[in-house]
């Protein structure tokens, strides 16, 4: 036979694997250098009002009244705050209030820990860029908050400014707290942030080992069994947070199934066209079975919450509008009022490792910018909302 000689396919493919890991480790070298460790930016006065719940000009007056400490002023006399100062403006602003929590939100003596998982077994349903917005924006406005990254891609790891293919290749992600051989003490792969308030527990490639060994572990009978174990690892660690998050993996295995049984509410990210809207189908039934079986094993399956999340909406588009009304007919009150647009400002934002609440507003288009905001504003604050309710206020 002639034409062109016969490849070896796994010889190729380790050929290829193998110059794209020296490519990528050259590439995080020189983006990430040791001393180019992600930083937040500061935040304009009307950031932080808003962040705050008061307006620009009672802030400057507490500035005015020498009431707070100093922040960053530029030449032309702007003030620049950076979310520890704000947190500090919070502190003071509460210790003068007349009623306890009006600004500081987390949760009261007696309230138990909000725990959200963002779920759906597509992928690109944007499971990990709701996480990560929502994780943010309740961080920046006073919540204690833990990220926990359970997808063995990592891809919130990544957005944090970790590299996960090198950071947490042998140990320091979950699976080491969840792991059946000597779990760790969860506080061990605990990550600080550059995000005040907000903490990691990273994500890796390691993760799958957990659906590998949980057979085995169930035959031989290890305690906790799959389904406690990530509540049983988080019990450790739970008091220093209000609000602990979950981004799932785009599948429905036992680390999915441990994260739903340690929750206290669901996010299911949906994109409205019928395609999505059809798997979304198959993904419930086959979640309600798993989760029988669970439960009969002695899970626990309460919920404060479950909430269908609408991603990528374009206003405009006619056939979209028709999915999102189908859905609101179907489920009720159980989708969210405030749907997560579409936006280049939330996809470009992901290309530099960013989200929209970490980029320069003048890296954008202004309306751009803001619409992406106002949208993600909404839907967080709408779960916000969701959280404060099952606190009681
Ligand atoms: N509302 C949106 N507008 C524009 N791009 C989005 C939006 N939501 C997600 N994306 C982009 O789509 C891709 C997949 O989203 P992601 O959150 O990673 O999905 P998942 O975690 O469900 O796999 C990412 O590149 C992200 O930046
Ligand atoms: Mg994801």
């Amino acid at each position: 036979m002639t034409g062109s000689p016969s490849i070896h396919i796994n010889t190729r493919i380790r050929e290829n694997a193998q110059s794209l890991a020296g490519a990528l480790e050259q590439h995080l070298l020189k983006s990430f250098a040791p001393d180019a460790r992600k930083q937040l930016r500061l935040f304009s006065a009307g950031e932080a009002a808003e962040l705050l719940g008061i307006s620009p000009s009672f802030l400057r007056k507490l500035h005015f009244e020498e009431r707070l400490p100093d922040v960053h002023t530029t030449a032309g006399g702007r003030r620049h705050y950076s979310a520890a100062d704000v947190q500090v403006i919070r502190d003071v602003l509460e210790d003068g209030a007349k009623t306890r929590g009006t600004y500081r939100k987390g949760r009261r003596d007696g309230d138990k820990v909000q725990v959200l998982a963002f779920l759906n077994f597509k992928g690109g349903s944007g499971k990990t860029t709701s996480a990560i917005h929502a994780a943010q924006r309740f961080a920046l406005k006073g919540y204690r908050v833990l990220a926990v990254d359970i997808d063995p891609q990592a891809s919130l790891t990544s957005l944090f400014g970790f590299q996960p293919e090198f950071d947490f290749l042998q140990s320091g992600s979950i699976y080491d707290a969840i792991r059946y051989e000597d779990p760790l003490p969860f506080s061990q792969i605990i990550q600080r942030t550059y995000f005040n308030g907000l903490d990691l527990a990273p994500g890796g490639l390691i993760l799958q080992e957990f659906e590998h060994e949980t057979p085995q572990a169930l035959r031989h009978n290890i305690q906790p069994p799959f389904y406690a174990r990530m509540a049983a690892a988080l019990q450790e660690v739970e008091a220093d947070y209000d609000i602990i998050i979950f981004d799932c993996p785009p599948q429905l295995g036992y680390l999915t199934m441990s994260a739903l049984c340690a929750s206290t509410g669901v996010m299911i990210t949906v994109v409205p066209n019928m395609l999505d809207v059809a798997s979304m189908s198959q993904f419930l039934q086959m979640s309600a079975d798993l989760l029988d079986v669970v439960s009969e094993a002695g899970a626990r399956m309460e919920f404060d919450f479950l909430r269908f999340l609408i991603n990528r909406y374009e206003p405009a588009d006619g056939p979209q509008q028709q999915v999102v009304a189908f859905l609101r007919q179907l489920f009720g009150r159980e989708v969210m009022t405030s749907p997560m647009l579409k936006s280049t400002a939330i996809s470009d934002a992901g290309l530099t490792q960013q989200t929209v609440y970490e980029v320069e507003r003048t890296a954008f288009h202004r309306a751009t910018y803001d619409r992406a905001v106002d949208s993600l504003n909404a839907v967080n604050d709408e779960i916000e909302t969701l959280l404060q309710m099952a606190w009681g206020r």
